[in-house]
């Protein structure tokens, strides 16, 4: 029986950091509170465009699995931040790439996005569409971002993570998936104007940036997780001592600790790296799985879940089962292009259209 599995894994993060003590010198907060209600202590904020850091995430994927362009016959960009609507980013990427041979589409269900993107790809691998798929995850988050509403802007960074999957016959791989959605509750976390919902040449900065119920959102993470890690467990016949690493989306380690107590997973057996990056919506899971592997946290034959929710309200599971190969093929010599730029030299587009924050008037 043909199976789905991840045979290569890269990320990029972008080099200037935003730090919680940025942070205290643009917004009424501070480090104690963003770390105590968040575990971010800093996060990135990109000077080049989300395609750019997918493009670099996704070769080192392809170099992690022995891969080039040319081999990928499905190119999907999970994504909600991306260079653009038409075309998508993920033709931007190819383009980049010169994945000649690949269909492309990018995904966006918000931060389940990268789980949905390996479910819709592994499924496509085992019914015969496709053999060898490149999924990325990449967001320019601090594009949406409003610095002047401190609710907000401590939570998110920019970032890409990619994988390959591949045909197997082995006897690993996805094991199960889980995947669900509730429109009913849309507006817990939106970018109300961010389409067609907006005027023709309307610019409303109100209404351009993220804006989210904190606490809505918070509930709907932990049971949306927990139900659907143990509804894709169930599928797979796995137990929790059977769970070798769970990766969880990373919005905010509260989260991520009360989906671990809900489960009854020890922390041990958790990965959480939300303290280095925030949440960078599609991209924390694939950046999440590159950094568990780098750090050997993922050995052969391991039992991983994935768990990730996000705005729509979207939610999603898989259980994998690990190969043999932990290390990657090769590591190309490729980054974005340097930049001189400063930290608050990029956001200071975000003060122009969203506002000045009122410690930088
Ligand atoms: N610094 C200091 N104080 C802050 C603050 C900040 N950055 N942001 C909010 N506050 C204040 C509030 O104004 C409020 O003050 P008040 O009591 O005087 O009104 C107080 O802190 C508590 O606010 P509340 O919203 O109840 O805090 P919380 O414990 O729910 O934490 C979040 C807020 C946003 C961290 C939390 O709700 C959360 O993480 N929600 C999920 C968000 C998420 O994951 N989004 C992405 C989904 S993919």
């Amino acid at each position: 029986m043909i199976n789905a599995e991840i045979t290569g894994w890269g990320k990029c993060m972008p080099p200037n950091v935003l730090s919680n003590h940025d942070l205290e010198q643009i917004v009424d907060t501070t480090d104690e509170w963003i770390t105590t209600r968040t575990g971010i202590k800093e996060r990135r904020i990109s000077h080049v465009d989300t395609s750019e850091m997918a493009y670099v995430a996704g070769m080192r994927a392809l170099s992690a699995a022995g891969k080039t362009p040319e081999d990928i016959d499905l190119l999907i960009v999970a994504t909600c931040s991306g260079d653009s609507i038409i075309p998508s980013t993920a033709s931007i990427v190819q383009k980049k790439l010169g994945a000649s041979g690949a269909a492309a589409m990018d995904l966006n269900s918000a931060c389940s996005g990268f789980v949905y993107s390996m479910v819709v790809a592994s499924n496509m691998i085992k019914g015969g569409a496709n053999k060898t798929a490149l999924l990325i995850g990449a967001e320019k988050l601090h594009y949406v971002t409003d610095y002047t509403d401190r609710a907000t802007c401590i939570l998110f960074g920019d970032g890409a993570g990619a994988v390959v999957m591949e045909a197997t016959e082995e006897p690993h791989g996805v094991m199960a998936t889980d995947l669900g959605n509730d429109g009913t509750i849309y507006d817990l976390l939106q970018v109300p104007k961010d389409g067609t919902m907006g005027e023709p040449g309307q610019r409303d900065p109100q209404m351009q940036a993220i804006s989210m119920q904190g606490q809505g959102v918070f509930k709907q993470a932990v049971t949306g997780m927990a139900e659907s890690a143990t509804i894709s467990m169930g599928k797979a016949g796995v137990g929790l001592e059977d769970v070798d690493l769970l990766i969880p989306h990373q919005a905010n380690v509260r989260i991520i600790d009360a989906t671990a107590r809900r489960l009854g997973l020890d922390d041990s057996k958790v990965f959480v790296n939300i303290h280095s990056y925030g949440n960078t919506s599609g991209a924390t899971i694939p950046v999440a799985l590159t950094e568990a592997l780098e750090q050997g946290r993922i050995q052969p034959g391991s039992t991983v879940v994935f768990a990730a929710f996000g705005a729509g309200m979207s939610w999603g599971s898989m259980v994998y089962k690990w190969g043999s190969r932990v290390d990657p093929l090769a590591t190309p010599e490729i980054d974005l292009p340097p930049t001189d730029q400063t930290t608050m030299d990029i956001l200071s587009a975000n003060f122009d259209f969203f506002g000045m924050p009122e410690k930088l008037a």
